[in-house]
């Protein structure tokens, strides 16, 4: 294992997507960002340096950060934000992980153009459980803006309204053909014929989930969120925000005489209209030098486009996400937690703020739009959370009593409560180090329901079980996994439905919790556990950097 340098220069630059040049802020002036690529072992160094106007902090998304949290990045959770002219040096290792995983800005909406891929190859002297590709190709998705997203969503907070969609989503960058003025910003990949290509898929859009799917091939997920899983083949993918999925591609074995489509457009469930254009890169087969040789003139190649699921095709998306299973094989077990410590149950939904007096509001019925987990919106306080922790300075920061049920149960996915405000507090749940978790996360009906991609920092969980309606604590344990369930830090509490999880509160800091959909989070669907230290030195959160940035 080696430590490895990187440096950050968060700076401004021109970008132009559709005909709209604007001035983003960028790592490196590269958008998306620069790559990481590290061995599981290595320390990873990384000074970001800000040289804008905006408050800057960076989350390396999946990253366990084993008593490094002071390096976790969400800003005023983990640490106070790095202030223009500031820098900090994120200083972490990677332990036991290994596959795709990502960075972005935490802070406000700036991912939506700060983020990169963080690749994470095996040790060295070891090797991928599949024979080794001939190349490997990020594809990360994103959305574009025209409009400023800062100004995007801070006109949405002050209103109580949905914030505009994007403009476009983008594969690397691009938005390729489909839209207007946007042709020469395709991506295209490149590839010979007989090989086999390992594609890191990473969605990084801030508010869709999305079906990929490349014409006429097919694709073998081999790894989701930095963890191998059983490998199965299918046609289309869905990756919500915030998670990456390996697949291996193999390509034709001979010169196809054609090009293809790889295209993505969002699943969507619930209420709301969403930008539904589909973003496309091109699939390209390069020339043997001998057919390069023997045609005089290039001829145009046939297109073909792939068949994306409906918008809305859920029965799609549950037959996808159960097909994923921990790989479970000697070399990487999945070592699900077999007793439970603590349980507990959380309702996730959207929800009302009343308006405030002298305005006119644009959420429901003259509302704010709010979001909350068991009730709670979650307010961000203004000093970081987990410097209020270990420094035993929680009093006016936060209070250690997140409830642990819904405060008043209901029929989360029936008729929906003619209530629907929210409370807000900045409230945490405590756990003793070492304690098995189980966590119900229910979808409700308040406000239509919706699948919510739930991120969780610090840990990967083990997705032990999921289902339609309520949630029967009689009937639905008995058909838990606890064998080879999927391992991940995001996963989609189902439209309608309920997801279980269980992770080993090993990693003693403060960790968020939030819904990836970024305008979700932005309404509160967010909270944060804190893990104590354990007895022993090697159970105990590092001590805090020197440069740790003050608010
Ligand atoms: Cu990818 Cu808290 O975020």
């Amino acid at each position: 294992a080696i430590t490895r340098h990187y440096k950050f220069d968060v700076m401004l630059q021109n970008v132009t997507r559709l005909c709209h040049t604007k001035s983003i802020v960028t790592v490196n002036g590269k958008f998306p960002g620069p790559r990481i690529v590290a061995r599981e072992g290595d320390r990873l160094l990384i000074k970001v340096v800000n040289h804008v106007q905006n408050n800057i902090s960076i989350h390396w998304h999946g990253i366990r950060q084993l008593r490094s949290g002071w390096a976790d990045g969400p800003a005023y959770i983990t640490q106070c934000p790095i202030q223009t002219g500031q820098s900090y040096v994120y200083n972490y290792t990677i332990v036991g992980q290994r596959g795709t995983l990502w960075w972005h800005a935490h802070i406000s909406w700036l991912r939506s153009t700060l983020y990169g891929p963080l690749i994470i190859l095996p040790k060295l002297g070891t090797t991928y459980p599949f024979a080794k590709p001939h190349k490997e190709v990020p594809i990360i998705f994103g959305e574009w803006f025209n409009a400023d997203p800062e100004a995007i969503i801070n006109q949405a907070m002050q209103t109580g309204g949905g914030p505009n969609v994007s403009d476009a989503y983008t594969i690397n960058g691009f938005p390729g053909p489909l839209y207007n003025c946007s042709a020469k910003d395709t991506f295209k990949l490149k590839v010979k014929p007989g090989k086999t290509y390992l594609l890191r898929m990473i969605n990084a859009a801030l508010n869709d989930e999305l079906f990929f799917s490349i014409a006429n091939h097919t694709l073998t997920v081999v790894d989701v969120d930095a963890i191998y899983v059983k490998p199965f083949d299918t046609e289309t993918l869905l990756i919500a925000p915030g998670q990456t999925t390996n697949v291996l591609l193999k390509t034709k074995p001979h010169h196809p005489n054609a090009s293809f489509f790889m295209s993505a457009r969002p699943y969507v469930t619930g209420q709301g209209t969403f930008d539904n254009s589909t973003v496309a890169g091109i699939l390209e087969y390069e020339e043997s030098n001998k057919t390069i040789k023997s045609s005089h003139s290039p001829k145009k190649l046939p297109f073909y486009k792939p068949n994306l699921p409906p918008l809305n095709d859920t029965s799609f998306a549950t037959n996808f996400t159960s097909k994923l299973r921990s790989l479970a094989s000697a070399e990487f077990p999945a070592n699900v937690p077999q007793k439970v410590d603590r349980q507990f149950f959380f309702s996730v939904s959207l929800g009302t703020n009343p308006c405030s007096k002298n305005k006119t509001c644009q959420g429901p019925n003259g509302t704010m739009f709010a979001a909350s987990v068991n009730n709670v919106s979650f307010v961000m306080p203004t000093k970081a959370l987990l410097q209020a922790h270990h420094f035993g300075q929680s009093k006016g920061v936060y209070s250690p009593n997140f409830p642990i049920n819904p405060l008043i149960p209901f029929n989360y996915t029936g008729t929906p409560p003619n209530n629907t405000m929210v409370s807000n507090g900045t409230k945490l749940v405590v756990l003793p180090f070492n304690t098995s978790v189980e966590l119900i996360m229910q979808d409700t009906s308040i406000l239509g329901a919706e699948s919510h991609p739930l991120h969780l920092h610090g840990f990967n969980f083990f997705v032990v079980g999921e289902g339609f309606g309520n949630f029967d604590p009689k009937k639905d344990p008995a058909n838990f996994n606890l064998v080879d369930p999927v391992e991940r830090n995001t996963v989609g509490v189902p439209s309608g439905g309920w997801v279980a999880i269980r992770f080993l509160a090993d990693n003693p800091g403060v960790w968020f919790m939030h819904c990836h959909l970024e305008v979700h989070t932005s309404w509160g669907l967010k909270m944060a556990w804190v893990v104590l230290d354990g007895k022993l030195p090697n159970q105990k959160l590092l001590p805090p950097p020197a440069d740790l940035p003050k608010c």
